[in-house]
């Protein structure tokens, strides 16, 4: 029957029973998978092992489905297909696209990263600077926890190029005014590197809408195999040096993706796309008529389920003395993610997700590679002798009952 609601049981049901053995708060390191996915990339494997392109019928059938998984994911941003570039990783894809840009740029241009994103859109940038780029960073203000938009004026001048920021930080949780930021790059003449990986198993993502120069997610964070996606607008792609055998050059987006996708796992992209189409058909009474416009039905039903989880842990987080809660102090979906980072005074850090896993629950810890952002945060002095925090992220699939289960470990932990 149609409902506002998510109907959790149907959609667990979706994922291998397997999963539910442990309630699961670690989904912003990768999310679970459902069976669709898993059967995508058996089918490919099973009917498929052999290389696309050639005129023999399983080879035709090998790039159907690589096209199809492909086209898609694409869809599914609100891109073109052939805008999109599946690589292997995030840190990867930005890793090539740092190389096609630098060779672009003149010494002496500028390039904006913050100090709180991932390392992933931060480090292989500030590598440029070895080839006489200008690397200024856009630091997190440590009061807010937040990047604050109005810093960016006094960074941008007429020789940036380019500015890296994400959406949503993959420790604090906190959203970014994507579109603002954009805009107001644009107006200064640069473009912008987005880090979408936290911020996408989340909510719709529309990139021509956002305006995005370039953006990134890593799909198994989205509930799809491990691989990353770069967007680029085409005319970047075109414009860009070629980062792929040199007779590729005229192949847009091949050019920028060294060693080509994954066939099984791009093929398999289209099991994300399964599982939508379920969701869909089961939630909604009169599912919209575009792939893209039932995806992003299922995000607003998804976003409202996470609010109510993240309402209730924000409130636990904000109701005890001894824990510091990390970024927005609020379960509200306008300000963040269900991703929660804290710190909990009193109890050996390192002794808690261990406590916690004795009860059946996963939660993470570390700095998950973002030590700049801890140590702005002064965040230093952990008893392991480096900054970290303890991170328990939810997504739409996760239910009320393991976050209260959740908390109640956690009562007894700290
Ligand atoms: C926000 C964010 N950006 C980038 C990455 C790096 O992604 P990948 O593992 O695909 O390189 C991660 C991974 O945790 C992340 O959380």
């Amino acid at each position: 029957m149609a409902s506002p609601l998510l109907d959790l049981d149907f959609v667990r049901g979706l994922y291998p029973a397997t999963c539910w053995e442990q309630a699961f708060f670690e989904n912003a390191g990768g999310s679970y998978v459902p069976q669709s996915v898993i059967d995508r990339v058996t089918t490919y494997m099973h009917e498929t092992q052999v290389q696309p392109g050639a005129d023999y019928p399983a080879s035709a059938t090998a790039a159907e489905r690589i096209a199809n998984g492909h086209r898609l994911i694409a869809e599914m941003i609100g891109a073109e297909t052939d805008e999109v570039i599946i690589g292997p990783s995030t840190s990867m894809n930005v890793y090539v696209l740092a190389q096609a840009l630098g060779a672009l740029f003149e010494p002496g241009d500028e390039i904006i990263v913050t100090n709180l994103d991932h390392e992933a859109n931060i480090g292989a940038w500030r590598r440029l600077a070895e080839r006489g780029l200008v690397l200024r960073e856009w630091a997190v203000n440590p009061d807010s926890e937040r990047l604050q938009p109005e810093a960016l004026d006094d960074l941008l001048n007429d020789k940036t190029r380019l500015v890296c920021f994400s959406h949503c930080s993959n420790i604090l949780g906190g959203e970014n005014d994507v579109t603002a930021i954009t805009r107001k790059v644009h107006d200064a003449g640069a473009m912008v590197c987005i880090d979408g990986v936290a911020h996408a198993p989340h909510r719709a993502i529309d990139v021509k809408a956002l305006d995005a120069d370039f953006y990134l997610l890593s799909l198994y964070k989205l509930y799809g195999p491990h691989v990353g996606l770069l967007y680029a607008k085409r005319r970047h792609i075109e414009r860009a040096p070629g980062q792929n055998h040199y007779f590729l050059d005229a192949r847009i987006p091949l050019k920028l993706n060294p060693g080509g996708p994954s066939h099984e796992f791009t093929a398999a992209l289209a099991g994300i796309a399964d599982y939508f189409e379920a969701l869909a058909a089961h939630h909604l009474e009169q599912p919209p008529n575009t792939f893209k416009a039932r995806v992003d039905a299922m995000f607003a039903m998804m976003t409202a389920h996470e609010e109510t989880l993240a309402t209730r842990f924000a409130d636990f987080l904000l109701s005890k003395p001894n824990i510091r809660l990390l970024g927005p102090k609020t379960g509200a979906a306008e300000a963040r993610t269900p991703t929660f980072s804290f710190n909990v005074q009193g109890t050996p850090q390192a002794e808690i997700p261990k406590r916690l896993a004795e009860s059946g629950i996963a939660i993470g810890r570390g700095n998950f590679y973002a030590p700049r952002l801890l140590q702005a945060l002064g965040i230093t002095n952990e008893d392991d002798g480096e900054g970290s925090v303890l991170r328990a992220s939810m997504v739409h699939y996760n239910t009320l009952d393991e976050v209260e289960r959740l908390m109640k470990a956690l009562d007894a932990v700290i």
